[in-house]
């Protein structure tokens, strides 16, 4: 099982996009299926849905198709390494996939410990790649473009001598271009493509919250993977699956129906941040400590640096602004659209002495971490959140519990007044 127990029993919803997957796999069962790509925000609930689906195929569905999950961020390392640890998860899912436990001590590293992994699927093809791996491994130089070729098209064979096939889900995908900067591997897409155009049994799913990345790589026509996706966006949660989560969530006597409310248009039904702020209230109500327990959710979770939500927003910021050239600039920007909402280029460019075309390249860059959107001549930060979290604790004090509902109001009402 990919999801944990308490991850089971909380999840919510999700119907529409776990339907069409199940479709989809049933297609590529019968050899016509597509290949998907789940797109959404950051902590929108993707790793959730392809968990979800992947558990259920196999331990409800019983189905033939053999669900490979692999995340693509978590398993970044030297082309080498990445390439023996998705061998090895291909291994995995084989194993688990006939119903059997796979038996192994720690992580899987090196060409030693893959080959206890794959030994326990008994299938020839896994561990004659398995063979060949280590084979390449045992040089000084490994080929490493090599590595992840013979460990793709592995895949295609598996599916051929076994009658089983993979069903591949690629999770933070986009992160796969780290390994161009590997001079054997310079284009990581077009490995990828490669492989992809000579397999005919094999699916994939990828999930990205790069959603510019993935919409370039699968509709642009000059990209490896071009027209080889159909892209399936992940919205956050409607009124309905918000309230249903927060049945599972919060314990009766906190349940009102205007706290559900209160709790939808905070969160946009955005379910990371649903999780926070019930998971907070439930601990308040807990201490007794007095007050509003969901305001108090809101403030601990959003403005003090012990809530989960201000160490998200401080993390999100963080990353894309480091992987960002000229990332004071780019800072300056985010606070200016925190601080004044909507706004055009030429009004983001005034207090920052910068001309409307330097502005806009920055903007660009900013969008593509999904930071910022756009209405027309106006940008501004795609998560009301995000905004407001950096309005009170970048550019302002972080206030005092006393004062930080007014001063959050009036924020929020400000936005929702520019959005109309
Ligand atoms: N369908 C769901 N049901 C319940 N909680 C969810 C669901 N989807 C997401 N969540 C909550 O949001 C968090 C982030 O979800 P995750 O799947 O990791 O997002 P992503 O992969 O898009 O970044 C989860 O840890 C969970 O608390
Ligand atoms: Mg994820």
């Amino acid at each position: 099982m990919l999801l944990r127990e308490h991850e089971r029993a909380l999840f919510t919803d999700r119907d529409e996009i776990l339907a069409a997957l199940h479709r989809n796999a049933d297609l590529i069962q019968q050899g016509e299926g597509v290949n998907l790509a789940l797109v959404g925000q950051w902590r929108i609930g993707k790793t959730m849905i392809v968990q979800r689906f992947a558990d259920d195929l196999l331990h409800e569905r019983h189905s033939p198709l053999v669900p490979v999950y692999f995340n693509v961020a978590r398993n970044l390392s030297v082309p080498s390494v990445f390439a023996v640890r998705l061998l090895a998860a291909i291994g995995h899912s084989f194993v688990e996939a006939d119903g059997r436990q796979v038996e192994q001590s720690g992580g899987v590293l090196d060409a030693a410990s893959l080959l206890t992994v794959v030994d326990q699927t008994r299938e020839e093809t896994i561990v004659a790649t398995a063979r060949q791996v280590t084979r390449e491994m045992e040089k000084d130089r490994p080929d490493e473009r090599l590595l992840l070729e013979i460990t793709l098209s592995c895949l295609e064979q598996t599916a051929q001598h076994t009658g089983r096939k993979p069903l591949v889900i690629l999770d933070e995908f986009h992160n796969v271009t780290q390994l161009d900067s590997f001079p054997h591997i310079k284009d990581m897409l077009s490995v990828v493509g490669q492989a992809l155009s000579r397999q005919i049994e094999v699916g994939y799913i990828v999930a990205s919250s790069n959603t510019s990345m993935v919409k370039r790589t699968v509709q642009s026509a000059t990209s490896p993977l071009f027209d080889q996706f159909q892209v399936v966006p992940v919205p956050p949660f409607d009124r309905a699956a918000t309230a249903e989560f927060c049945r599972k969530s919060l314990p009766e006597h906190l349940l009102t129906q205007e706290t559900i409310a209160r709790l939808f248009e905070f969160t946009s039904g955005h379910p990371f941040y649903l999780n926070c702020l019930t998971t907070a209230m439930r601990r308040l109500d807990q201490d007794k400590t007095g007050g509003d327990v969901l305001d108090r959710a809101i403030y601990e979770e959003i403005l003090t640096r012990e809530g989960r939500i201000y160490q998200y927003c401080q993390h999100r910021l963080e990353t894309s602004l480091a992987e960002a050239r000229g990332r004071t600039t780019l800072r300056s920007v985010l606070l200016v659209l925190a601080e004044g909402g909507k706004q055009t280029l030429s009004e983001i460019a005034a207090p920052l002495k910068r001309t409307p075309g330097e502005v806009r390249s920055y903007l660009k860059r900013l969008a593509d971490f999904d930071l910022i959107g756009r209405e027309g001549h106006r940008y501004y930060i795609t998560d009301p959140i995000i905004a407001l979290w950096i309005k009170f604790t970048i550019l302002e004090r972080e206030p005092e519990y006393s004062e930080y509902k007014d001063a959050i109001r009036r924020y929020l009402d400000r936005l929702a007044e520019q959005a109309a």
